[in-house]
């Protein structure tokens, strides 16, 4: 994101044109947007919420990483608001022969594909292409690089709002490979925007942010300061394809050992804290698999939230292009 990619989020009218980043959403918008997702919410067994937003539009999917959980939650998403939805299978794509990003999305502008959702691993490209596309198109980052995945911070902020929204006295713990994670980006950045207590990032030096990266969180290298009393523990993946050297890097048993989120050190944070993880997890790794699938883990019902925060987004964008 460039400075005035922020800006770049809102039309003329100071409605949300693109999702391309948290910054620069404030508190009552983020509010609104998880208050919007709630109601998206059903009960266990029951048919899926919908609504009609999206009918006659097209989503397009173009996801240039792996995904599993935001690429099958925005086509949900975007089928349960009554748009058509392309998903662009890039690895058979003609990015393959060389074409290029932008002439992909010129490409399906001409199919009149009206929300381009992306993911890429370099940065900026959201944001280029958003730069790029016709005046009546929305773009959004589904992530992008180590720098941003704005509804993993919305859905994340959700299922910690619904344990405790009381976020000026709370403590949240991320864990793990901080300096490559997107999510501890967005995370941060939606907890910093509704004046979280307490930010601690805990990691080996090797995975350690840039502290200019994340302000006013405090960077921790031990997993006994860095859980003490905390409410929330959200534990992170490391990001082996963004790590050019792994000199440093602890191996998997001293890591499991030394920064792996499990009953034995969940002991130093609150006795009701949540455990968090936003996927994919590496059991018996950055986390032990019984703990992921006990009591304490929201694990699921991030995924849950993930649906329900890209049904409010998607929403949104809607509303704006219907009252045009
Ligand atoms: N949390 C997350 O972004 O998961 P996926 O890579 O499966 O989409």
């Amino acid at each position: 994101m460039q400075p005035d990619d922020t800006k770049l989020q809102f039309d003329e009218r100071g409605n949300l044109r693109h999702f391309l980043s948290l910054k620069g959403i404030g508190a009552e918008l983020l509010t609104q947007l998880l208050d919007d997702a709630e109601r998206y919410l059903a009960a266990p067994g029951s048919l899926p919420i919908r609504s009609q937003s999206l009918a006659g539009r097209t989503v397009g999917n173009l996801f240039f990483e792996p995904s599993t959980r935001t690429r099958a939650s925005f086509d949900l998403a975007g089928r349960r608001l009554g748009a058509d939805v392309l998903n662009l299978d890039v690895n058979t794509s003609s990015r393959k022969k060389g074409e290029s990003i932008l002439d992909t999305i010129y490409t399906l502008e001409a199919m009149h594909v009206d929300v381009m959702v992306v993911r890429d691993a370099s940065d900026g490209v959201p944001a280029y292409i958003a730069r790029h596309v016709n005046d009546h198109i929305s773009v959004l980052n589904a992530g992008e690089s180590d720098v941003s995945h704005p509804t993993q911070g919305l859905l994340d902020l959700m299922t910690i709002r619904q344990h405790n929204d009381d976020f000026g006295n709370m403590t949240v713990a991320i864990v793990g490979d901080i300096q490559h994670s997107r999510v501890a980006m967005s995370a941060s950045e939606a907890l910093q925007t509704m004046g979280i207590g307490e930010l601690r990032l805990v990691s080996p030096a090797a995975l350690a942010p840039d502290a200019d990266r994340f302000p006013g969180a405090h960077i921790v290298d031990n997993l006994a300061d860095g859980l003490k009393d905390a409410d929330v523990v959200m534990a992170l993946r490391i990001q082996r394809e963004r790590i050019g050297n792994l000199d440093g890097v602890p191996g998997i048993n001293e890591y499991f050992a030394n920064y792996g989120i499990s009953h034995d050190s969940l002991v130093y944070a609150k006795p009701d804290a949540i455990v968090m993880h936003p996927g994919p997890m590496n059991r018996g790794i950055e986390i032990e698999g019984t703990l992921a699938d006990g009591p304490r883990s929201v694990i699921t019902k991030q995924v849950t939230n993930g649906v329900a925060v890209r049904m409010a987004v998607l929403d949104r964008i809607g509303k704006m292009m219907n009252a045009r």
